[in-house]
Formats: C-alpha cells, sequence, structure tokens
C-alpha cells in the first residue's frame, strides 16, 4: 500500500507551509488538510499571482490534485464558501469530511469575548472561534458538517443548546440568535456545500489501497500544539504530525515521510514565550524584509532568531526527515546572525524544551552574515556563509535539511535531496 506524505509546521506557524504544499502537490493526487480552521493563513504566490488560503489545502492551485478537508478540521462555512469564490472550477476537486466540526458565528463571538475578559492574560488568538469550536467538540455538543443535511434539525439544536447556555452567553455580551435568521443561514449552507460533504476517511483510504499519492498538511506550528506548544498560549488543535492520522483516519504506519517546515529565523503571533525574540533593530529588520504580518489578522508578527532548541524538540515529536528551510534570504544583507542553542531558566542551562518557555533566557551562537541568496536555486551557489550556516543547523537540529526556499516564488527552490 502507498504512503501518505506529511507537511508539518516546526515553529510557531507562519513558517511558509502553503509555498511547499503548492510546490510538491504537483506530485501528489491528493492533498488532505488534517487540523485547524481559518485561524490559518498560507500564502502562495506563482506566475506573479498571489493567493492567501485558510481553510482550502494549498494543493488546489494543482488542477489533478483532488483536496480534501479532513475530520480533524473546524470548518466555518461561511469563510469556506468565500474562500471558494476565487476558483471558478472546484467542483470535483475539494471534498470535506462529514465528521469535520461546524465552526458557527457564535463562536467567534464566543472567542472574542472570553479574550475581552482575561485583559492581559488574553491569549491573543485569531479571534476566529478555534477554541469554542474545538471545546463544543470536546464537550461533546458541537455539530458536524454531516448534520447540514438537515437544516431543521441542526436549527433547533442549537436553538437548545443557546436555551441551556443563556445566562453564560448573556454575562459574556454573547447574543442568541434569531431562529428565522439561523434557519436561512443554515439552509444556505447546506445548499451550497452538499456538494462537497462526503465520508472523506474513506476516500482517503481508496486512495492509498489504489497506490494514490497522498499529502497530508498540517496547519498552525509544533509549539502551537495544544499538548506540546507553549500551553495555555497555542491553538486548540493538534498540529503535530500525530494530528494527522485522528484527524483524517488513517494508521500511523500509513504516513511515509514527514516534511517539517521551518523559517530561518522565528516568528510568533499572538502572546506566550517565545525565548529568542529580537526587540532591537535586527528583529525589525526581520518583521520589514520578511514582511511579517499576518495573513489571517493583519497583525505584525514577533521576530527573532532561529531556536534550534525547540527545533529539536519538534524534529523528535513530529518523527521529521526531512527539513525545509524557509525565507533564506530574509537574512540576506545582516552582519551577525544568532542561533538559540540552549536556554537558561533559573541561573541554569538547558538543551530541551522544558514544562514552560516562560522566563527562559536564550543562549545564542553567533554566525557571520552574507549578502545574498535571493533566487539562488543550487546549494552550490549559495555564499558559502549561508552553506556553513545551513549544515550547522541540519547539526543542532538532528534533521537533514532537503529543501530551502529563497523567494516567494515557486520556482526559487534549492532541492537537495
Ligand atoms: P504558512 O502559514 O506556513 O503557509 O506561511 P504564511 O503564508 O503565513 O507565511 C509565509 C510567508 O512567507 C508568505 O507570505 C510567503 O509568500 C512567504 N515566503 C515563503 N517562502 C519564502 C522565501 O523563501 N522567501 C521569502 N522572502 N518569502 C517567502
Ligand atoms: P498558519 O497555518 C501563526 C496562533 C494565534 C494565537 C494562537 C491561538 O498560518 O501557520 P487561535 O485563533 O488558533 O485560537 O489562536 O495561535 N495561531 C497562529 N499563528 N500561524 C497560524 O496558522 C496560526 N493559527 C493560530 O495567533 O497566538
Ligand atoms: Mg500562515
Amino acid at each position: 500500500m502507498q504512503k501518505a506524505d506529511l507537511i508539518v509546521g516546526l515553529q510557531w506557524g507562519d513558517e511558509g507551509k502553503g509555498k511547499i504544499v503548492d510546490n510538491l502537490a504537483q506530485k501528489y493526487d491528493y492533498v488532505c488538510r488534517f487540523a485547524g480552521g481559518h485561524n490559518a493563513g498560507h500564502t502562495i504566490v506563482t506566475e506573479g499571482k498571489k493567493y492567501a488560503l485558510h481553510l482550502v489545502p494549498s494543493g488546489v492551485l494543482n488542477k489533478d490534485a483532488i483536496n480534501i478537508v479532513g475530520n480533524g478540521v473546524v470548518l466555518s462555512p461561511k469563510d469556506f464558501i468565500k474562500e471558494l469564490e476565487q476558483f471558478d472550477d472546484i467542483e470535483g476537486r475539494i471534498y470535506i469530511s462529514d465528521k469535520a466540526h461546524l465552526l458557527l458565528p457564535y463562536h467567534a463571538q464566543i472567542d472574542q469575548a472570553k479574550e475581552r475578559l482575561k485583559g492581559d492574560k488574553a491569549i491573543g488568538t485569531t479571534g476566529k472561534g478555534i477554541g469554542p469550536a474545538y471545546g463544543d467538540k470536546i464537550t461533546r455538543v458541537g455539530h458536524r458538517v454531516g448534520e447540514l443535511h438537515n437544516p431543521k434539525k441542526l436549527c433547533e439544536d442549537i436553538l437548545s443548546y443557546f436555551e441551556i447556555n443563556k445566562p453564560i452567553f448573556d454575562a459574556m455580551g454573547v447574543e442568541v440568535p434569531d431562529g428565522g435568521e439561523l434557519l436561512k443561514e443554515l439552509e444556505f449552507y447546506s445548499q451550497k456545500l452538499s456538494p462537497f460533504i462526503t465520508d472523506t476517511t474513506l476516500m482517503v483510504w481508496d486512495a492509498l489501497d489504489g497506490e494514490k499519492r497522498v499529502l497530508l498538511e498540517g496547519a498552525q506550528g509544533t509549539m502551537l500544539d495544544i499538548d506540546h506548544g507553549t500551553y495555555p498560549y497555542v491553538t486548540s488543535s493538534t498540529t503535530i504530525s500525530a494530528g494527522a492520522c485522528s484527524g483524517l483516519g488513517i494508521a500511523p504506519h500509513t504516513i511515509g515521510e514527514v516534511i517539517g517546515i521551518a523559517k530561518a529565523y522565528c516568528t510568533r503571533v499572538g502572546n506566550g514565550p517565545f525565548p529568542s525574540e529580537d526587540f532591537g533593530k535586527e528583529g525589525e529588520y526581520l518583521r520589514k524584509k520578511g514582511k511579517e504580518f499576518g495573513t489571517t489578522t493583519g497583525r505584525p508578527r514577533r521576530c527573532g532568531w532561529f531556536d534550534a532548541v525547540a527545533m529539536k524538540h519538534a524534529v523528535r515529536l513530529n518523527g521529521v526527515s526531512n527539513i525545509s528551510l524557509m525565507k533564506l534570504d530574509v537574512l540576506d544583507g545582516l552582519e551577525e546572525i544568532k542561533v538559540c542553542v540552549a536556554y537558561e531558566i533559573d541561573g541554569k542551562e538547558i538543551d530541551y524544551v522544558p514544562y514552560t518557555l516562560e522566563g527562559a533566557k536564550p543562549v545564542y551562537k553567533s554566525f557571520k552574515g552574507w549578502q545574498k541568496t535571493e533566487g539562488v536555486r543550487e546549494f552550490a551557489n549559495l555564499p558559502q556563509e549561508a552553506q556553513d550556516y545551513i549544515l550547522e543547523l541540519e547539526k543542532l537540529c538532528g534533521a537533514k535539511i532537503g529543501i530551502i526556499s529563497t523567494s516567494p516564488d515557486r520556482d526559487d527552490t534549492i532541492i537537495r535531496s
């Protein structure tokens, strides 16, 4: 049986997963999203045109690939329908799991209300309703995409959920939806999405049994994983490779290569510990040069140096066989480049990710900078200092760097293996 290859983010998201999935998708028959929702923002640049994808898998630009939104995703019908409008030939090329959970407008209202009430303890969520939608799933009061086949019953169930939770929602200032309007909205979603809803688990099994090439696309990043990230400053899903099994319904032994995506430096959007954050002019340089502003919320991303300790942790957690190192060109022109190789916590130096990264100070190793890598497509054509940097990162992280990206463009990519 064919094995499915997996793409996963190794840092705090926005590593450049979209570019690599798009790039590799040309060689795959199926591209399947397994976690997250429209908190994700994957940017793809091809032939000078820029696409921002949130729920639609990044394989969509390969006209021959079938795209699957797995059961592990929380799906906002409203946002999904809007996103599909960018493509005119989508029917038969995208399917949604009937077991994926619905993310409805009230989830976003609850998310935003909770963040407001938390004040300076806010997580800095995207405000899209991700936490409340996964919360409803886990506490078994959520609704699945398959329920859109019977909008009337779904509407009644949602109204009764509001009835039960009214005191809580009133306290948070969350509006109870009007029954008539809600039904109309659900009927619209049902009519628009019915052609796409199916049992995607069976589809993926059939694809693997039929020797099709399947690519699994992660969202967010390892350090945002609900169990292994910087809790509570994380997202609400299993972002690591294990999430692909539950989020699509496939067995661990059917996973083939695990390709981890990492930037040549580090960013984080939202609150929470980020030991190698640079608050000075280099951080600002990376933000400007790397255009580090969120695809989903437009927020400026916090920027800093490559964290080799967190990377080693991510390589192990995901079983990464190959790293794609992105945005190397953003480091062009810097005199000195730093890499975090240990943390200092309470006066002690450690080289692993502990229970919490609160208060962890970075211990840096310094590298000599270089002038230009932008647009380079062969490893041997990179400046010697950039080659040295990459070879040292491989040693520090314990995985091979097989792909190096030197611009947003699909073709500015070095393939080493
Ligand atoms: P994702 O969420 O992991 O898919 O990443 P995002 O799309 O949120 O952020 C990555 C950004 O970096 C996008 O704007 C890409 O177009 C851009 N990008 C990807 N690879 C490169 C690269 O090698 N160099 C530069 N300069 N930009 C890149
Ligand atoms: P992609 O797939 C970067 C962050 C939010 C916040 C935390 C929780 O584009 O890499 P949530 O709305 O999920 O409850 O917010 O997670 N976050 C991301 N950061 N890239 C993402 O996705 C993210 N998705 C969520 O900023 O800190
Ligand atoms: Mg992103």
